[in-house]
């Protein structure tokens, strides 16, 4: 069962006393309350724990105004030094950083490709791919690339080559299509694209290069395409005078070769990371460099209790936020030895995970609902007999987690001991806002519960007037700004102010569902506008209509987000059909598979309905409300804005010979 406002598990309480900072309620909303007395001195104490080349003037500035706000204005830092020269230059130096295993396995199930680089390893290969970007590709500070890799260390070494240099990067998920790619290439106007020939998933050869070279047709610009040859495939087309290999941009560069870090201003702009909303193409979220390790390095500390003994793992992917803040700078910031997986979670058994977590003694597992959901299904006899005896703490994040979901990972990942949140953050936050804190003082855990808000993050739940409410639905928001918000969207910052800070003036408004239950616990059910999420991966219903009106024989369609046991949420579509054209089996093949070439795998419909009309108010707005409803067989309530009753009707009758 999904959580919902009915079936909140709110009194069920498990307090861990043994833990060493485990602490009551009403001590944490003390502790709390006091940080929100003056969250610059709070957010200061934090930031000091970095290595800054220069310190910040003014710690917080509204700049031009508000919603534009700077963070540690003045002071100069690096992303890429914090993440590897700090490490490099210590007793770190031949440390793990990253232990990576591809997704091939013998017979026997063990991996056949382990990589393992130490903070040295990676000192090196960031500074020698930052030499190589600059002198070669002649990039720049405030220079924007894209980069479309799958989970191979390249990815991250890239990245903290570019943020050496100040080069602003967007990547995009390698799940995602030609079109999708296309589109964020040309928004963040990249001269340069970082790809490899392809990727193993599910046993079978993921072609990037293609991708890419199907994504940069219409596309001018691009001055350069970087290859990394992950597969070694003999036959990976390249463009001559265009593209090249990866090592062949390294070849001659020495292994010794030192490039100094740039000096970056705390505001400038680290990454771009495009996200779904509710209209229009996905936005670009601009993250800057100061707040945001500031973020990432009390995260780490609080809410994973890092220590250097720790095996770190983090399942998500790099391409979406979770990895940028949680497998890339925060993790590595912190010194921690990590583990990164190329391939699918059930590949080639259901228990590939839990051969890894055994393999290197995993201590800390981040991992997402949807995959938990997953495993449960295969059944308790894949994760009988193996050995979890050393996570001792675990943490969930995408989604809502279901209850069951949190009681089957606690009891047999976590042997019914360890702490065990669920992570409330999102793409514009930078880093987790809302959550169980072990590493700072552990309250009561609740099973499928947020928690109570990070020190110095003021979140509430509101009604429609933006008063706080308890016990009943409302709006999450975020009532004082926090370092690694997100600093604007990218090219349209009228969009920022409009989305995130008009629905409350003076307040960031998330867009989620929420209760705040009697001890404060935050409870996020779903989203409240036209974002789903399939698998945790965050979509915009809106993307998908615009996909299926390209398609010629369709007029008009509404796309609406189920619950789904498994993947959370997926996308039903309704589709008006041109005049002439009849509806078919072929057809519904044809949509879900142009839905996929448009964006991508994750956004396939999981049905198409054909209708001949969609609900609308009498202003023309689709009632996608109302659909939802129907789907699940829900009554509908009001209806008096609805302009034609029977297509509802219609919509419904539709919909139950489909099933
Ligand atoms: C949802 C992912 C409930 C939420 C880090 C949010 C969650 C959206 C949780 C952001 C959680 C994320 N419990 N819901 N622990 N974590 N969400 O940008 O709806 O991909 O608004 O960032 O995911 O998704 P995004």
């Amino acid at each position: 069962m999904s959580i919902s406002e009915e079936n909140l598990p709110y009194k069920e309480k498990i307090e861990l006393k043994s833990w060493p900072n485990s602490t009551d309620i009403d001590s944490y909303r003390k502790m709390h309350g006091k940080s929100l007395e003056n969250i610059e001195e709070h957010w200061a104490n934090v930031a000091k724990e970095l290595d800054w080349f220069k310190p910040w003037d003014k710690v917080l500035v509204a700049d031009p105004q508000p919603p534009f706000y700077k963070w540690f204005v003045g002071g100069k830092l690096n992303a890429s030094y914090l993440a590897v020269d700090r490490h490099a230059n210590t007793w770190r130096r031949n440390k793990l950083a990253i232990i990576w295993e591809g997704e091939p396995t013998d017979s026997s199930g063990n991996p056949l490709e382990v990589r393992k680089l130490t903070y040295y390893d990676l000192y090196r290969e960031v500074n020698r791919l930052a030499y190589a970007i600059r002198s070669k590709l002649g990039l720049r500070k405030g220079d924007t690339v894209t980069i479309y890799l799958p989970m191979i260390p390249e990815l991250p070494i890239l990245m903290l080559a570019l943020a050496r240099l100040g080069v602003i990067f967007s990547v995009v998920f390698s799940g995602f299509s030609a079109q999708a790619l296309a589109d964020r290439v040309m928004d963040a106007k990249s001269k340069v694209i970082f790809t490899a020939d392809a990727f193993w998933r599910r046993g079978k050869v993921v072609r990037l290069k293609e991708v890419v070279d199907e994504a940069l047709k219409g596309i001018q610009f691009v001055e350069k395409v970087v290859v990394f040859r992950r597969m070694g495939l003999k036959d990976t087309p390249m463009v001559n005078g265009r593209d090249i290999w990866w090592d062949e941009l390294l070849s001659d560069v020495p292994m010794n070769t030192y490039v100094k870090p740039e000096e970056i201003e705390s505001e400038h702009p680290l990454y771009i990371l495009y996200t779904s909303g509710t209209t229009g193409k996905p936005k670009g979220i601009v993250h800057d460099t100061g707040g945001y390790m500031t973020l990432l390095h009390a995260t780490m500390k609080w809410v994973f209790d890092i220590k250097d003994t720790d095996v770190y793992w983090c399942t998500a992917d790099i391409g979406w936020v979770t990895g940028h803040s949680y497998i890339v700078f925060g993790p590595l910031m912190e010194g921690v030895t990590e583990v990164m997986y190329e391939g699918a979670p059930d590949y080639p058994t259901p228990d590939r995970w839990w051969r890894i977590v055994e393999r290197y003694g995993v201590t800390i597992l981040y991992t997402s609902p949807t995959a938990i959901r997953t495993f449960m299904r295969y059944g308790d006899d894949w994760v009988k007999g193996h050995d979890f005896s050393t996570i001792r703490i675990l943490h969930s994040v995408g989604e809502p987690i279901n209850p069951e979901a949190w009681k089957w990972a606690w009891k047999w990942l976590g042997r019914g001991s360890v702490p065990f949140g669920s992570t409330w953050w999102m793409t514009e936050t930078g880093g987790i806002l809302i959550s169980h804190a072990p590493g700072l003082a552990l309250i009561p855990l609740k099973p499928g519960t947020n928690g109570l808000p990070l020190p110095g993050i003021d979140a509430d739940v509101v009604d429609d007037e933006g008063k706080p409410v308890q016990g009943k639905r409302g709006y999450l928001v975020i009532k004082k700004p926090w370092p690694g918000m997100l600093m604007t969207i990218w090219g349209d910052p009228n969009r920022y102010i409009q989305v995130y800070w008009s629905r409350f003036p003076g307040m960031y408004y998330a867009g989620d569902w929420a209760i705040k239950d009697e001890d404060g616990y935050i409870w996020v059910l779903g989203r409240a506008d036209e974002v789903i999420k399939v698998s945790g991966h965050r979509l915009g219903t809106y993307e998908i209509e615009s996909a299926l009106v390209s398609h010629k024989a369709v007029a008009e369609s509404a796309v609406v987000g189920v619950p789904d046991p498994v993947r959370g949420e997926v996308p039903v579509a309704f589709v008006v059909l041109k005049s002439g054209v009849n509806p078919s089996q072929e057809l519904v093949k044809e949509l879900r598979n142009w839905v996929r070439t448009a964006i991508g795998p994750i956004a396939e419909p999981a049905n198409i309905v054909f209708v001949s009309k969609l609900p609308k108010t009498r202003s023309g707005k689709i009632m996608r409300r109302l659909l939802k409803q129907v789907l699940m067989k829900q009554p509908l309530g009001d209806t008096t804005t609805l302009e034609d009753e029977t297509s509802i009707d219609e919509a419904k009758k539709a919909y139950e010979e489909l099933a």
